[in-house]
Formats: structure tokens, sequence, C-alpha cells
């Protein structure tokens, strides 16, 4: 193989790399956190967030962050919805107040869990994947679990929350993609 061909290659498999793009699994289909989603495409930072009848945490308030691989990212701006192999990644962080100079308001502490979200037709479409506080896990939610329905039901986008992602609404929304919840 020519050297070109070999460096084109190396180079696109770098790019992939860094971009995501590609989800590795372990041998009990577990997924392997990728190591850089902080570097990734940043949509939002839900705070204290809560969706059942259990109010949120007074004392100690989460912030949700949530990121994309870039081409995922780039993809959905082009045509409304996420291509295969998107990972969306929530980061889920304790908060503190008081810190160093800070009177008011809360900053974002330590992960307290993590959990992804990824598209793969290889593995059955749309699953949920839940992590521990160090990356540590990556089991795979069964479909009776209520990741799905609250997902498939109210994500305004391709079962995921583009409601709350404010670079993605009026994409979503230009695209004939947005679908209003109740
Ligand atoms: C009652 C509804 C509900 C349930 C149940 C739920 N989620 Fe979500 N999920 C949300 C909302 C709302 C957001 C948007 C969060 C934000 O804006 O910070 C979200 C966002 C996410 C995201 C970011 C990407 C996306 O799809 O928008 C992931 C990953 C995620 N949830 C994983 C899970 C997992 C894993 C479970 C099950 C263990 C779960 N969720 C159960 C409502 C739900």
């Amino acid at each position: 193989m020519a050297l070109r061909s070999l460096l084109v290659i190396a180079f696109g498999a770098a790019l992939l790399a860094q971009t995501g793009g590609q989800v590795t699994y372990t041998k009990d289909r577990s997924m392997v956190l990728p190591k850089d989603y902080r570097q990734w495409t940043f949509l939002s930072s839900g705070l204290n967030m809560t969706y059942g009848e259990n109010g949120g945490n007074a004392a100690n308030p989460r912030f949700e962050n949530v990121f994309v691989n870039p081409a995922a990212y780039q993809s959905f701006v082009k045509t409304g919805t996420w291509p295969d192999k998107t990972t969306l990644i929530l980061e889920i962080r304790g908060s503190d107040s008081r810190v160093s100079i800070n009177k008011d308001g809360r900053v974002q502490t330590n992960v307290v869990a993590i959990e992804a979200h990824v598209k793969d037709s290889a593995h059955g479409g749309w699953a949920f994947y839940g992590f521990d506080g160090k990356g540590q896990g990556g089991k795979l939610f069964p479909k009776s679990a209520d990741c799905y329905s609250c997902h498939e039901k109210n994500g305004a986008a391709d079962t995921t929350f583009v409601q709350f992602y404010p670079t993605l609404v009026d994409v979503a929304k230009a695209k004939g993609t947005y679908r209003a919840s109740e």
C-alpha cells in the first residue's frame, strides 16, 4: 500500500477517535466510556432537574452536563436527526456554594454518575448505559427500563431531549424533526 493511503487511513482513524463516532463494547455487552467525552460538543447543563413525584435535592442540587460526539452534532445541524453511532453522555455532578470567593449560586463538584444514550443499528438501535462516578460499569439498561419509555414519549427529536439543548431547538424546528411534548 502506498504511503499516502496509509497516512490517509491513519489520519481518518485519529479523526474518528477524536470525534467519537465509534462505540466500544466489552464482551458482556457493556459499553466502554469514551475517555475524551469532555472534549466533545457541549449541549446543556440542567440544574436539579426532576421528572417524577420526588422533589429535587435542595441541599445539594445536581448538575447534568450533556455532551455529544462532534461528528454527530455536525450531522444533526445538517439533517435535524442523529446519525448511526451517535453517542450522548449525561454527566451528573454534585454542587456546592461558598467555595473560594463565591457567595451565592452553585458551582459543580464531583461526578456522581454518568449515563450514555447510543444509537447503534448494529446493536438494535438506541440503547442506554449506566456508569458510576468513576466511569466504571457501562451496564446496558434493558428495554423494559423507564429510560426508553420516557425518552420515546417526551424527547423532542429522535428520543433525545432536544427541547432542553438550546443550540439544537431551532435546528430541529427548521428541519421539521421537532416534536412538541405535553
Ligand atoms: C421521566 C423521564 C426520564 C427518564 C425516566 C429518563 N430520562 Fe434521561 N433524560 C430526561 C431529560 C428531561 C433529559 C434532558 C436532561 C437535561 O436537559 O439536562 C434526559 C437526558 C438524558 C441523556 C442525554 C441525552 C439525551 O438522550 O437527551 C442521557 C444519556 C439520559 N437521559 C440517560 C437516561 C438513562 C440511562 C435513563 C434510565 C436509567 C434515563 N435517562 C431515564 C428524562 C428522562
